[in-house]
């Protein structure tokens, strides 16, 4: 779930900023991108350059760069950039800070600015923190959106023992994941995607095969994921590393075992992906050992295999969601429209090998999205990722309106 966010994390001035350094270790270790702003007072318990070199970008704590040439850093385009603006450790002094709107130093002009949701981890001696003003300056965050991660009891830096203790960075981390796994748009949802080739055999070592690389059905299954689905992968042979996040991968080779996992799983999925190269067709009689040079058949009967996509649009109920592609080697937009009405698709992703880039074993694709309502939706050439993204979007909008 922190795989590819954007964490901005402020540290202000207690003892428990030693811990912030192993806290951006931990996020990055989780995939997070983070970026560090510092108050004056949080330098003195651990330098920049500490979290300048674990992130490896510049930490922020001042209003100017370069005094000498009158650069001021710009505190609005931190809180633009960043998904979350964590604020750990969290000092009783920032919290009444926020509660004031003060901007009288750059983590708090950062707050003042950020659109982003804002999450304190707070720390302080035990008094301090049972104190009505903190309390109620706690209270009233929470009242205008700001997460609040519990601290924890234990002993403190003043030799008392009691609740204050900044939460561990593990447990922030959790905490966070959890945060934003509740928050993604596909939370609780079931996704299913088919990737890859099938391979379909002749005999023990031979098979009828394609040329699908399986890479645009691996960036639909992160996709998915990020977006917080729990993705059911179902792919055939290919030589990708498995995407992040993914809650099942299975591997298949032939179309017949694809169609077994697949409608094995369909009753419990919410949304299916059909993006694998499943082959039409398969050997009737496939040998079970090697076929000697002489044994070699001179023509190699073939019968249909399992439409998957079509078995799935003919037992979707309505609440179930399915896209299907087409891939075309003209500009195939009649051919991908009798696909979406035949196969009973809510969506079908139309991409032609006549684009250049487009297509099998390219890392880019060009997309035309096909609606039931005979809506269509062009993209431009990008990255599979990039495409990705796309299809997750349109599903998501397809699926509100
Ligand atoms: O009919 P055609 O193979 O062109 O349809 C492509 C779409 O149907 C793709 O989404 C593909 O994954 C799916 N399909 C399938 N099972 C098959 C053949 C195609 O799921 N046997």
């Amino acid at each position: 779930m922190l795989h590819n966010r954007r964490i901005l994390l402020g540290i202000t001035g207690s003892i428990a900023a030693y811990k912030s350094a192993l806290l951006a270790r931990e996020l990055q270790r989780r995939g997070a991108h983070v970026r560090v702003v510092m108050t004056r007072a949080a330098t003195e318990f651990i330098t920049p350059l500490t979290l300048a070199t674990l992130t490896g970008h510049r930490v922020y704590s001042d209003f100017t760069e370069n005094k000498d040439q009158g650069l001021w850093t710009n505190h609005v385009d931190l809180g633009l950039w960043a998904d979350v603006f964590l604020i750990a450790p969290a000092t009783a002094q920032t919290l009444s800070s926020m509660i004031a709107g003060a901007g009288d130093n750059f983590l708090l002009a950062v707050h003042l600015s950020s659109r982003c949701p804002v999450v304190v981890a707070p720390a302080m001696d035990l008094d301090m923190y049972q104190h009505p003003a903190t309390q109620e300056n706690l209270a009233m965050l929470k009242s205008r959106e700001v997460s609040v991660i519990e601290p924890e009891s234990g002993p403190l830096a003043s030799g008392l023992d009691g609740k204050g203790r900044m939460a561990e960075p593990e447990a922030i981390a959790d905490w966070l994941e959890s945060w934003f796994a509740e928050r993604a748009p596909l939370h609780g949802h079931h996704v299913l995607v088919t990737a890859g080739p099938t391979h379909e055999p002749i005999d023990a070592v031979r098979f009828i095969g394609n040329r699908s690389s399986g890479k645009m059905g691996y960036a639909l299954a992160e996709a998915f994921a990020t977006a917080g689905a729990a993705v059911h992968l179902i792919t055939g042979p290919t030589q990708l590393t498995a995407p992040a996040n993914v809650h099942e991968i299975v591997e298949v080779q032939t179309a017949q075992e694809m169609f077994n996992e697949t409608m094995a799983r369909f009753e419990k999925i919410d949304i299916a992906v059909a993006a694998a190269a499943v082959a039409d067709a398969r050997p009737v009689d496939a040998a079970d050992h090697k076929l000697h040079k002489d044994q070699l058949p001179g023509a190699i009967s073939l019968e249909a295999t399992p439409d998957i996509l079509a078995a799935m649009g003919a037992q979707k109920t309505p609440t179930q969601f399915i896209v299907g592609f087409a891939l075309e080697t003209d500009d195939g937009l009649r051919s991908a429209q009798s696909k979406l009405e035949r196969k009973k698709a809510d969506l079908i992703i139309l991409n032609t090998t006549a684009d250049a880039g487009a297509g099998f074993g390219t890392d880019t694709n060009k997309i035309t999205i096909l609606e039931k309502s005979g809506k269509t939706h062009n993209f431009e050439l990008k990255s599979k990722a990039e495409v990705a993204k796309d299809i997750v979007e349109t599903v998501l909008n397809t699926l509100q309106s």
